[in-house]
């Protein structure tokens, strides 16, 4: 399918939305982003890429990056090992709350909201040392880029006022469900927060999962075919945090998004889809992404259903 069209009428019809959403402005750094950006790209597993719009310029991609560290930590700590300490189920809160956590005992909901992240990290960091480049060097090979880096303003920006963060990494600390220093955790955290990337190097990250487990780059069996399944099953329930419904009933499609305006999603078999424009939603994910990955699988007329 030539998916150049669809982007060209995709990035008309939502341009009267991309300046109406909202920067974070709880990351100070992010703040300072301009609103009228947008971008998006179109990786196909035979092999075809499709952009349009500002799809090779550089953003924060915050939390997209739980999906990655998800798959590192199950590679590290297999699935019964992780289910142990981090559930699978939607929260209903929003991404940073506190409060479930407490109800919960030190359990987070899921991988996406923040509290199962740092639980990814304490894994992560548990099984090597140096967790951060670990990190940077898995999202540079899914991507097949090895240019992606940090962005250590972002990180130290974060650092600066992430403290609803350091509450929750304390309270999982209290709860014996992280084994690392609290200030080790969350310090890797931000910085996989802060990775630097395009829609088409983001499109190309989720490869693996769009195409079973194996990486198309270089044809190795990364993760197994049910693992992707699974990753792929939590990113529809969980992906997208308390608009995760919303979302679903919209696009369709599992997704993973960030509050730098990213969001990707992909259809198994087929392809991965990365969009970005900084205007949030009320719940955090991108106002003119969201719809703009509506309108790609209307108009294809190809989702997980
Ligand atoms: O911890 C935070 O609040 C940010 N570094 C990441 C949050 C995020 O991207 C949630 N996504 N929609």
């Amino acid at each position: 399918m030539d998916y150049q069209q669809i982007l060209e009428e995709i990035h008309t019809e939502v341009k009267p939305v991309i300046t109406q959403g909202k920067v974070a402005d709880y990351i100070p750094k992010l703040a300072a982003v301009p609103l009228n950006k947008f971008g998006m790209a179109v990786q196909t597993l035979d092999g075809k890429l499709f952009s349009v719009g500002d799809a090779d310029e550089y953003f924060s991609i915050q939390s997209i990056s739980k999906a990655h560290t998800l798959i590192l930590a199950l590679q590290f700590a297999g699935e019964n090992n992780l289910l142990k300490r981090v559930g699978r189920e939607p929260s209903g809160n929003p991404f940073n709350s506190l409060v479930q956590l407490e109800y919960e005992n030190g359990i987070p909901r899921n991988p996406f909201i923040n509290a199962g992240a740092m639980v990814l990290v304490d894994i992560i960091l548990s099984h090597s040392k140096d967790a951060v480049q670990t990190i940077l060097k898995f999202v540079r090979d899914r991507s097949n880029n090895q240019n992606i880096d940090f962005d250590k303003e972002v990180a130290a920006s974060e650092k600066s006022t992430g403290f609803r963060n350091a509450a929750l990494a304390n309270f999982l600390k209290s709860y014996g469900n992280l084994e690392n220093d609290v200030e080790d955790v969350l310090d890797i955290y931000f910085s996989q927060c802060s990775l630097s990337m395009n829609c088409i190097d983001l499109a190309r990250s989720f490869m693996i999962l769009a195409n079973h487990g194996l990486s198309p780059w270089s044809g190795k069996q990364i993760i197994s075919k049910s693992q992707a399944k699974r990753i792929n099953s939590l990113m529809l329930t969980c992906g997208t945090y308390d608009a995760v419904g919303d979302f679903a009933y919209r696009v369709g499609l599992p997704g993973k998004s960030g509050v730098g305006g990213g969001i990707v999603a992909l259809i198994p078999g087929r392809l991965c889809v990365a969009v970005w424009s900084p205007g949030l939603n009320s719940s955090g994910n991108s106002l003119a992404g969201t719809q703009a990955l509506e309108l790609f699988t209307t108009k294809t007329g190809k989702s997980i259903f």
